[in-house]
């Protein structure tokens, strides 16, 4: 028997590493910038946070968590997402105790038992934050501008951020029997596939991507003309703090996601050309989740990102950045005192921050090969006239260019090139 990851996983291969370097070294240092600490949860939780937390009634807890019984009987979950989890440790470390609000973030990964295929895994892994303690709109466009900012600064160009607000939860159960009302009154033109969803998750019916209900959700009851004073005051501050920070955005009366917790700001940022899987971020805010969980009442706003699908949009350029900018050595060495000196050189060259590989024992020309396929920059020779001269041979694989310099320089210039 043959065995392979299994379906919707996948293996992250050495040459896809870098890519996955850059993309977290980018992630640490701008949730740094606005102040985010990371925090990092447990792959497993118990299995009714996410019942209890996401929606029993949500396509996720419906159809798509990994759900199992321990051997001592406890009913686990895989992580389907990172909120809820968030929102356990929050209560469970009495975060609530600090200074409020608590800026944090984690990247992680998640896993839902779907269909397969381009931008879509069983096993994805999120970028996301979580803010929890303020209510204040002002909090909600911070949250928003991470998210742009950060793909802006990955480099993922022609995004659009979508944006619509649910309401507060009041306001959302008025909301949600109008529209349960409309579609009522239309069932003869949907369809029977989605009927079932009017009574369960309304909310669903509308990001049908069923062309029979382009229509009829174009013609629905729109959340913002049934929320309250409060929130319609949330609402166009925060439109009024995009604008001002130029971050461009379009309302979507249809934007609803796919979590039960959601209340008032919900947004999507997706490609300028969007396609059905690749929502690069989602969010919103949460203000009852953490009483719902079993703590005290706290407002709540995050987003997640999905980091295959950002690696699959800036595949191709962040390789050409990263073999332009970064140095690495091969030593090679002929004979077994010169050897000896490639190890000691090896070493040193490391201590000052460069990456250096120490060849295999084999002919020359092999151990030049050897730098081709390990994808090294430059390789340094030495042989017994070197040895004896205390100098080494740089070739450099861009310029196919060598020159012989004293040993003694080679840290210089190294850092010269680096
Ligand atoms: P979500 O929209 O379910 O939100 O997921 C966030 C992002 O994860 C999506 O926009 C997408 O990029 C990526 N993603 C989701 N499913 C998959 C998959 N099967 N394969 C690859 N990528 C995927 C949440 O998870 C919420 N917890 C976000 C949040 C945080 N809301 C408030 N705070």
């Amino acid at each position: 028997m043959i065995f392979q990851a299994p379906r919707g996983t996948y293996d992250r291969m050495p040459d896809q590493q870098r890519l996955w370097q850059r993309i977290n070294k980018v992630l640490e240092e701008i949730s740094d910038v606005y102040g985010y600490d990371r925090i990092d949860t447990p792959v497993i939780e118990d299995a009714k946070l996410f019942s209890r937390g996401v929606g029993d009634v949500t396509d996720i807890m419906e159809r798509e968590t990994y759900t199992f019984p321990d051997r001592g009987g406890d009913l686990l979950t895989l992580r389907p997402e990172g909120t809820a989890p968030v929102c356990r440790a929050y209560i469970e470390h009495g975060m609530h105790n600090l200074a409020q609000p608590v800026r944090l973030y984690y990247v992680c990964p998640v896993f839902r038992y779907e269909r397969p295929q381009s931008g879509r895994y069983r096993q994805h892994h999120q970028y996301g934050v979580e803010v929890l303690g303020s209510s204040e709109p002002e909090v909600d466009v911070e949250v928003i501008q991470l998210a742009w900012n950060i793909l802006k600064r990955l480099d993922v160009s022609d995004i659009k951020l979508k944006i619509n607000t649910m309401g507060d939860s009041d306001s959302r159960v008025l909301y949600i029997s109008k529209l349960q009302d409309y579609l009522n009154s239309k069932i003869d033109q949907i369809p029977d596939s989605i009927k079932p969803r009017i009574a369960s998750n309304p909310l669903r019916v509308l990001d049908s991507k069923d062309p029979k209900m382009f229509e009829i959700n174009n013609n629905a009851p729109r959340c913002i003309d049934h929320i309250n004073a409060a929130s319609s005051e949330h609402w166009a501050t925060l439109l009024k703090n995009l604008d001002a920070l130029s971050i461009p955005y379009e309302v979507d009366h249809k934007l609803v996601r796919g979590f039960d917790y959601y209340t008032r700001t919900v947004f999507e940022i997706v490609p300028s050309v969007e396609k059905s899987q690749n929502t690069l971020i989602g969010g919103g805010r949460y203000d009852g989740l953490v009483e719902m969980l079993g703590g005290k009442s706290t407002p709540g706003i995050g987003f997640a990102m999905g980091l295959e699908r950002v690696a699959i949009a800036l595949d191709n350029t962040l390789s050409e950045l990263e073999s332009n900018t970064s140095i690495k050595l091969l030593i090679a060495h002929i004979g077994d005192a010169a050897k000896e000196r490639a190890v000691l050189l090896s070493s040193r060259i490391r201590t000052a921050g460069v990456s250096a590989v120490l060849a295999p024992t084999r002919g020359i020309k092999s151990q030049l090969r050897y730098a081709t396929s390990i994808s090294a920059t430059h390789a340094i020779i030495i042989g017994d006239e070197e040895l004896r001269n205390h100098e080494i041979v740089l070739r450099t694989f861009a310029t196919h260019s060598q020159e012989t310099i004293p040993e003694a320089n080679l840290i210089n210039f190294l850092s010269s090139v680096s």
